[in-house]
């Protein structure tokens, strides 16, 4: 591995699509980075699974190992540390992140909610924006700040909502938006192609 690869760690909870899109569009060489370390708060995530068929290094820390939340972190910033990563990327890592691990990694730690931010936060964002009767949704890659999905925007796809849309075909819709969005967003990170100004991220001119 060269010395100035970009190294990332990922976290994840669950199924892993995310985790297989940036996996991919690294073998595509479509974005330059090496993923270190894969950690997941579940000891079956499948995503756990896609990482070791890439020989990808998986750590898996459980929670009830730990006294409490912030042991927890404890456990988990150190880990990140020993990898040195320079960024990392929550993909479907459904705990909060406490307060040790946000300063330890201010500006180093983004998130993909499907979204669009600041709209339907939280758990369940899809079914929210069905039930509040929105025409258009989509997905938001955002800075990870103290609140829930409410850190910087990075960028966001529209995805718009059809009449027959339940759940699931609208969580469809978006995912595929947001194995498009997450690489590209981690590849403007990694060619500092950003300015963060408060809440405002914007692209530099060249
Ligand atoms: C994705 O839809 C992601 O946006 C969402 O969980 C799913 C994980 O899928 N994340 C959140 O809702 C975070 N608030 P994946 O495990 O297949 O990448």
């Amino acid at each position: 591995m060269p010395l100035n690869v970009f190294k990332l760690a990922v976290l994840v909870s669950g199924r892993g699509s995310n985790l297989q899109a940036i996996i991919d569009s690294i073998d595509q060489k479509e974005l330059h980075a090496h993923i270190s370390i894969v950690i997941s708060n579940k000891i079956d995530a499948m995503a756990l699974e896609r990482a070791k068929k890439h020989d990808i290094k998986t750590i898996f820390i459980d929670p009830a190992s730990y006294l409490d939340k912030n042991a927890y972190d404890k456990a988990l910033v150190e880990k990140l540390k020993f990898f040195s990563v320079d960024l990392i990327c929550l993909a479907g890592y459904m705990r909060i992140l406490g307060e040790e691990v946000i300063q330890t990694f201010k500006e180093k730690i983004i998130n993909i909610h499907p979204s669009l931010l600041p709209a339907f936060p939280g758990l369940n964002a899809q079914k929210q924006a069905i039930e509040y009767g929105v025409k258009f949704s989509g997905c938001t890659v955002h800075f990870v700040d103290s609140g829930v999905d409410s850190g910087p925007i990075i960028s966001q796809t529209v995805v718009p909502i059809y009449d027959d849309d339940d759940e699931k075909s609208l969580s469809e819709r978006i995912l595929n938006e947001e194995h498009n969005l997450y690489p590209k967003a981690i590849r403007m990170i990694k060619e500092k192609q950003l300015k963060i100004n408060n809440r405002t991220v914007t692209r530099k001119t060249l």
